[in-house]
């Protein structure tokens, strides 16, 4: 049900013998907004518990929709029109927010319906079958999204399509697609979900038209379009919650359905599809969740590193650490190396001030051996962040932390661990061989980018045969209170990009001065960036001096991902190397524990886990 917060208020007038068309117009804002408007006719084509969708005469532009939703919660007008009724109608045309938040656009509706008069009945209306009648773009949202990175480009919040208020293009960009379509009836043919459902029960599909970057399990990937450009998947839309009060089905990735047919309907962000009734399940993914295939050698210089951002590990969750170390012995056959991100303190989210993490570490370390049948845990360092000074969860005190098989590496002893505020770098030590001033520690702790955020956790490591090597495990800041990619601000606002910029910045500054004091370094940077690397803008630091796994590793650009939001499945969780270890060869796979769980509920976390094959030496 839509929540009426408010709408945009014009001078009245009277506009007699309107069409549904005259009201949509070619554009995003009603040209009769604020007007009064008699004599509009349409049949009914749905009813929800706040009003009605109907559908007139056809324009032959294909900009213009023929659908209107007539907002009213009044039993007497709700009960006087039922679906299939031909109706004549007076009313005021708005433009409704269904949100308090001003980075959403607003849905053209007629308010205060009156002198509603049937004019017939049992009328049908055939729905525009999309991919046959209508198909939509496959990579722009938006002709207003420019800059060179397209919808992530940066900086972005540049302008407003309501302000703007171009005429459509539906041929070329999805939201226009979808915005033609307002109001009107739809059917999807073969529907396969992209997500789970949401906390409302809705959930994205993409239905049996052309679509890019889809990946093995049926999800659409961020990729770059042909032309260069990241594509935004805007051939997708969310199911909303059927109109005529059935409940929709629990969704995964890769489930199929029925087709459905519903209006099409902006709100809370997006452009929806209200079904006429609940969708009805056809088919249900494999449940086997395939295990990496790579596996720990006694090769000294041979290692499996694994990175896994744990989603707020607690010291007593004993399902989640279960579960956890379960997806380490299980899936990733418990690497010789692990990256782990969002290791709470030992008290968890209580906010008492105790910011260690020993005892989270030592469980997790244990239910891992546990879950392995293994004798030798494994050992974890970490430094610890002071108190409420890194987000994440209040109290949790999230931070990075490695887990290592103590028989294959060792910390280079030597230099001191860092505290929460030392400033970690990189020196040649009296051997002659590059070290660190203090190990494990932070990089440049105190600068400004890591405000609110989780500081780089840096150690220098020695392979059972002396060779070194270096690693920095990030957790850049979130993208919490960025708008949604169908909002009214073009690029949509990606929050805080810039803060981003600054982290692999700093991150960079640190493995320049690393590379300087040996070009021939082996360096791991691994963890949750928080950002895909279609944002050329944030990782553009990282340029030519380090080299994501993927990109050379030669995985599929549309199995690149780690993480499902929205309508996109995409990568947060990055692995880089230095030229030296690039080198010598790698592999790498993202073990799609979480994204491919049967349920919401089953996922343990909210990102994928990854491993790699790297050669240190
Ligand atoms: C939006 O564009 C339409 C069609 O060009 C025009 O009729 C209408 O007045 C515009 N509205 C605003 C608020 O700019
Ligand atoms: C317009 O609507 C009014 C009242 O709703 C009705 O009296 C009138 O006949 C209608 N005019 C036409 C041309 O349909
Ligand atoms: C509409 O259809 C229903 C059921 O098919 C029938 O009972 C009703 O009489 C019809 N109404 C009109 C106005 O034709
Ligand atoms: C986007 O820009 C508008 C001004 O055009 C501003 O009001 C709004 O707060 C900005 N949104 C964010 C999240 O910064
Ligand atoms: C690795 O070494 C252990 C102990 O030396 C040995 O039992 C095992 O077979 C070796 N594994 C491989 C793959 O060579
Ligand atoms: C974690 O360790 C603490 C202290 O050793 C222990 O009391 C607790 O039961 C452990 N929790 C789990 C989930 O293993
Ligand atoms: C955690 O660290 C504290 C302080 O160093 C120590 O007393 C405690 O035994 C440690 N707990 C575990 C489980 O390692
Ligand atoms: C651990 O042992 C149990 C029981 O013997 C077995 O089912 C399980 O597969 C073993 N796990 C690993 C990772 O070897």
């Amino acid at each position: 049900m839509l929540v009426r917060v408010g709408s945009i208020a014009l001078l009245a007038s009277l506009v007699l013998g309107v069409e549904i068309t005259d009201i949509q117009g070619p554009a995003w804002v009603s040209p009769l907004t604020g007007q009064t408007v008699q004599n509009v006719t349409g049949i009914v084509t749905a009813k929800t518990s706040s009003g009605f969708y109907i559908q007139g005469t056809p324009s032959d532009d294909i900009r213009i929709s023929h659908g209107l939703f007539v907002f009213s919660t009044s039993t007497t007008v709700l009960g006087r029109v039922a679906v299939g009724d031909e109706i004549s109608l007076t009313g005021r045309v708005s433009e409704f927010r269904s949100s308090t938040r001003p980075d959403d656009l607003t849905a053209t509706e007629l308010t205060s319906p009156a002198s509603i008069v049937v004019i017939s009945s049992n009328n049908t209306v055939a729905p525009i079958v999309l991919g046959a009648d209508r198909s939509p773009p496959t990579q722009q949202l938006s002709a207003l999204d420019v800059g060179t990175d397209g919808f992530l480009s940066a900086p972005n919040n540049q302008s407003r399509i309501d302000t703007v208020n171009a005429t459509l293009q539906p041929d070329q960009f999805g939201m226009d697609f979808w915005s033609s379509l307002e109001g009107q009836l739809v059917t999807v043919r073969n529907p396969v979900a992209i997500n789970f459902e949401n906390s409302f029960g809705e959930f994205w599909v993409h239905g049996d038209w052309p679509v890019t970057g889809k990946n093995g399990r049926g999800g659409l990937t961020i990729t770059f379009g042909p032309d260069g450009v990241p594509d935004s998947n805007p051939e997708t839309v969310i199911i909303g919650v059927p109109v005529d009060g059935t409940k929709n089905p629990k969704t995964s990735v890769g489930k199929t359905f029925q087709d459905i047919t519903g209006v099409v309907q902006y709100q809370f962000g997006f452009y929806y599809i209200l079904p006429l009734t609940a969708p009805i399940v056809v088919s249900t993914p494999d449940p086997t969740i395939p295990a990496t295939t790579l596996v720990s050698s006694n090769d000294s210089c041979t290692l499996t590193v694994g990175d896994y951002n744990v989603e707020n590990m607690t010291p007593t969750g004993a399902t989640h650490i279960a579960d956890v170390a379960g997806h380490i012995a299980n899936f990733l056959f418990s690497p010789d190396f692990m990256f782990v991100q969002e290791i709470q303190d030992n008290s968890g989210v209580t906010d008492d001030g105790v910011v260690d993490a020993n005892v989270t570490l030592t469980n997790l370390s244990n239910a891992i051996a546990k879950a392995a049948n293994s004798s030798t845990p494994y050992s974890f360092i970490e430094v610890v962040p002071v108190n409420d000074q890194d987000g994440g969860q209040p109290g949790g005190n999230i931070r990075q932390a490695y887990l290592f098989n103590s028989e294959k590496v060792k910390l280079v002893s030597g230099p001191p661990a860092g505290g929460s505020l030392d400033a970690t770098e990189p020196i040649v030590g009296s051997d002659g061989k590059v070290t660190l001033t203090f190990n494990p520690g932070r990089i440049d702790p105190t600068n400004a980018a890591w405000q609110s955020s989780r500081k780089p956790l840096v150690a220098a490591w020695e392979t059972t045969s002396g060779a070194r090597f270096f690693t920095v495990n990030v957790h850049l800041v979130s993208k919490g209170g960025s708008s949604s990619t169908q909002g009214n601000s073009r690029p949509p606002v990606n929050l805080p990009v810039d803060q981003r910029t600054s982290q692999v910045e700093a991150v960079a500054t640190f493995v320049k001065s690393l590379l300087e004091l040996d070009p021939q370094a082996s360096i791991i940077i691994a963890g949750d960036f928080n950002e895909y690397l279609q944002t050329r803008s944030v990782f553009a630091p990282f340029g030519g001096i380090v080299s994501e796994l993927d990109e050379i590793s030669g995985i599929d650009p549309v199995e690149r991902y780690t993480y499902v939001f929205d309508q996109n499945t995409e990568q947060l969780d990055h692995i880089f190397v230095s030229n030296a270890i690039a080198e010598r060869g790698t592999k790498v796979e993202h073990v799609h524990v979480n994204n491919w769980a049967p349920s919401f509920s089953a996922r343990v976390s909210d990102h994928d886990p990854s491993v790699a094959l790297l050669k240190v030496c």
